[in-house]
């Protein structure tokens, strides 16, 4: 593509580097899994206790923060159609194979799921902001490989899985099919310094096969024949980007550009339709159908600089992604005065999710008024990101001494873009500026004082 370099993350899903930000969009760790990890679930959805949320995805980029939303939803809203017999064989697969007392811990815990029917119904209406057009028109239309361990897990019943035998197996399988898996090209390993082998992805965090129709179907309402033009259509069958694409979902695209919007082809249009849903999509998920899916969501694109975008928005969120550039870079999404613009916007017991760890980020948002704490990561037991709400209860890691002092040194200045609108480089200007003349002690000297303290 133009700007961008497509890369394959370890998670299977695709990121995207840009030669004119010089950054890449996605985590090499995966795309798809940082969604998950530093948004989806830290929201925590159930605890906003709703049935309908208001969600605004701040630089939705290609969408993986909005998809992995999305595709929880569909997950929550799904009716478990499990069998009783199945659960009750799965569960005496369990009895036998592993040790007494942690069988009847896990055999109650599966008895007890059997009784769950129908989650209760969530909707959601999504306000995606983004400056790019053209990646919002890409975003429904990226693959996600198939990791091997996905494959196998397809391959091989899953309440076989407390048998030893099954991780050997599994093992070698992914050892074996790692050989075959996409790879990156050696260049882009090398800019980006790749090294992961093998491709892994959590079960969970999978995109639901029915988000990219419902988000292609969204943008169809919104750009009407505009959306497939001919620089498009190079730049999705061009041969080097060729791979990064879904086939099914481009036939899809394109068969709705040739005919949506001609009344002489209702009849093929309809068929074409019909041919899609029941090749590629109702067979996918028992449990929901399409249609269903489709009409838990709303979605809005707003292809404009977020500044701008904000400033026509006056709903109040449950949800706010904030997944902008890091400061540096895009100081203009950072700064006292958009904050400030998110603050009003986010509802009382809402909560506000971005990836970025930094002092100054966490200071601008305990100026803005927010209660702020840390995104813990279970799996690898890290900080991974900063959640800021106005219900102080919605903060389970909150800053600590330490690092509420690290805010209140000259790290914590905040950017300032007054009206909106300043340019990158005078916002930057700025907070030099003050940052020169600021009375406020250093990060440094603040880091030294503690350490001999010892604190
Ligand atoms: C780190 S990427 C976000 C990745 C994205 N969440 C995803 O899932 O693909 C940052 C995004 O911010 C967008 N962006 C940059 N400046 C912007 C602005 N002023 N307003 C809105 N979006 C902007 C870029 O085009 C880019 O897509």
């Amino acid at each position: 593509m133009r700007d961008y370099e497509p890369y394959y993350t370890e998670d299977g899903s695709i990121g995207l580097y840009s030669y004119a930000d010089k950054d890449v969009f996605h985590s090499k760790y995966g795309a798809l899994t940082e969604a998950w990890e530093k948004f989806v679930i830290p929201a925590d959805i159930d605890g906003l206790n709703k049935d309908n949320i208001k969600v605004l995805d701040i630089c939705y980029g290609i969408g993986y923060n909005t998809k992995a939303l999305m595709s929880f939803i569909i997950n929550k809203n799904k009716k478990n159609k499990k069998s009783f017999l199945k659960r009750i064989i799965e569960t005496l697969v369990y009895y036998v194979s592993i040790g007494i007392n942690k069988l009847l811990k896990r055999g109650i815990c599966l008895l007890r799921h059997s009784g769950s029917i129908d989650a209760n119904k969530i909707l959601a209406s999504i306000d995606c902001l983004e400056l790019n057009e053209e990646l919002v028109k890409l975003s429904p239309l990226f693959k996600t490989v198939k990791t091997p361990e996905e494959i196998y897990y397809n391959l091989v019943p899953k309440f076989l899985n407390c048998f030893d035998t099954y991780y050997s197996a599994k093992n070698l399988f992914v050892n074996v099919m790692s050989k075959f898996s996409p790879r990156n090209r050696k260049e882009i390993n090398e800019l980006l310094e790749i090294k992961f082998k093998n491709m892994h992805i959590n079960k969970e965090y999978k995109i639901h096969p029915y988000v990219n129709y419902i988000i292609l179907n969204a943008l169809y309402e919104k750009f009407d024949t505009q959306y497939w033009n001919k620089d498009f259509k190079k730049m999705v069958t061009r041969g080097k980007n060729r791979r990064f694409f879904d086939k099914t979902l481009i036939k899809y695209a394109r068969f709705n550009q040739i005919c949506g919007y001609n009344s002489s082809h209702k009849a093929n249009l309809s068929t074409f339709l019909h041919n899609i849903y029941y090749h590629h999509l109702s067979k996918r998920d028992k449990n929901i159908n399409f249609k269903t899916a489709e009409s838990l969501f709303k979605l809005n694109f707003y292809i404009n600089d977020a500044r701008k975008s904000i400033l026509q928005l006056n709903a109040q969120y449950d949800l706010i992604f904030l997944d902008a550039f890091t400061y540096t870079k895009a100081p203009h999404l950072w700064s006292a005065e958009f904050i400030a613009e998110l603050y009003k916007r986010l509802s009382p017991n809402g909560a506000l999710l971005t990836y970025s760890n930094s002092v100054l980020v966490r200071n601008t948002l305990l100026e803005a008024g927010f209660y702020v704490g840390k995104i813990y990561n279970e799996h690898n037991n890290k900080f991974i990101g900063t959640i800021a709400s106005k219900d102080k209860s919605k903060i389970k890691h909150p800053l600590d001494n330490y690092e509420l002092g690290l805010c209140a040194t000259k790290a914590g200045i905040p950017y300032h873009d007054p009206n909106l609108s300043f340019d990158k480089k005078d916002i930057l200007a700025l907070r030099e500026y003050e940052f020169r003349h600021s009375n406020l002690m250093s990060s440094s000297k603040y880091m030294k004082i503690r350490s001999l303290n010892n604190e």
